[in-house]
């Protein structure tokens, strides 16, 4: 009997989704076995909204953002009603295993099917990068390069007419994409929800720069920063008497076409997730760490959150002088 496995998308999309779901489709395929793309989530895997997948299944998306399969959030699944429900429908459609695409708490929800007995892996993919097991998530390097993108556009703006903006970018609980995006990007200071902050230090800049004759300031801050965007921008500007502005993208981020590095991430992670259950191995986080592939216990690669902000968060502070 072939192998038969299942595949979902869950959580806030992230691009680079589909590539990895095109990735687990045809390496299963390569290797084969079956697959079954199943639409919304946990939703559709409560619901039976599962279909089997050919090569055809998955052509023409490895370059579109958000997800073919759909996603959602799904706190009923996380009950024991809708946890049965999700065991049924494995059953009914002869799934061996599941891939999970999606961030902590999709991983969380492969966790509590691997406790059942089903054999799980998850593929790490959010924007937020906020998985400690690895080194990056697949999105994140797209939605960095679309914050540097919208940034520079802040920066020709701001400088026209002697502003300082403050960015709020996502991050709920990892301040990564503003670190990264705001060190890429030049930001003046980056606030983010790992590290305290200190807005003596913020106005101090904003005023050196002035001094120096810097026409225009960004201040990029992670949403997880509990200092709302618009009371932050009104401390500043009054402070310093520089005219503040706010902007805050939202999805925009979160959208677009998947970068060259999301792209090999993604059929990196899926290439290893097959493998592991070629092997019979379940149970395992893919993710990368140095140059290498790696694989955790799911009940590790969810029980810590990234708590990395020393070397990218010393360089921003001396470049940003
Ligand atoms: O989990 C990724 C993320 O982009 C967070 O940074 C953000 O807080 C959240 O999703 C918002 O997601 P939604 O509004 O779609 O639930």
């Amino acid at each position: 009997m072939k192998k038969r496995i299942g595949v979902l998308t869950s959580g806030g999309d992230a691009p680079g989704m589909n590539a990895a779901v095109r990735a687990v489709v045809r390496g299963s395929i390569y290797n084969d076995m079956q697959v079954c793309g199943i639409y919304n989530g946990y939703e559709g895997l409560m619901s039976g909204d599962i279909e089997e997948f050919g090569l055809s299944s998955v052509a023409d998306i490895i370059h579109r953002g958000g997800t073919m399969l759909k996603t959602a959030r799904s706190p009923r699944f996380m009950t024991e009603e809708g946890l049965n429900d999700a065991l049924k429908q494995i059953k009914l459609f002869g799934l061996d295993a599941l891939v999970i695409v999606g961030g902590d708490g999709s991983f969380r929800g492969g966790l509590s099917l691997q406790k059942k007995g089903v054999d799980v892996i998850g593929i790490p993919a959010t924007i937020d990068n906020d998985l400690a097991y690895t080194d990056f998530t697949i999105g994140f390097d797209t939605a960095a390069n679309t914050i540097i993108s919208l940034l520079g556009n802040i920066r020709d703006t701001s400088a026209s007419h002697g502003r300082a903006t403050v960015v709020e970018v996502m991050g709920r609980h990892c301040g990564d994409l503003a670190l990264h995006a705001g060190l890429a990007a030049g930001a003046e200071s980056i606030l983010i929800p790992e590290d305290d902050y200190n807005l003596d230090a913020v106005c101090e800049k904003m005023l050196a720069g002035k001094k120096r004759g810097k026409l225009q300031s960004i201040i990029i801050k992670a949403e997880g920063v509990d200092l709302g965007v618009e009371e932050l921008a009104k401390i500043l500007e009054e402070r310093t008497g520089i005219p503040t502005k706010t902007v805050v993208p939202g999805y925009i981020q979160r959208g677009g076409s998947p970068s060259v590095k999301d792209r090999l991430l993604a059929a990196e992670l899926a290439y290893s997730a097959i493998t592991l259950l070629k092997e019979g191995v379940s149970g395992k986080a893919v993710g990368v760490s140095g140059r290498g592939l790696v694989n955790v216990d799911l009940e590790k690669a969810v029980s810590e959150r990234r708590k990395r902000t020393g070397h990218y968060r010393r360089i921003a502070a001396i470049l940003s002088i």
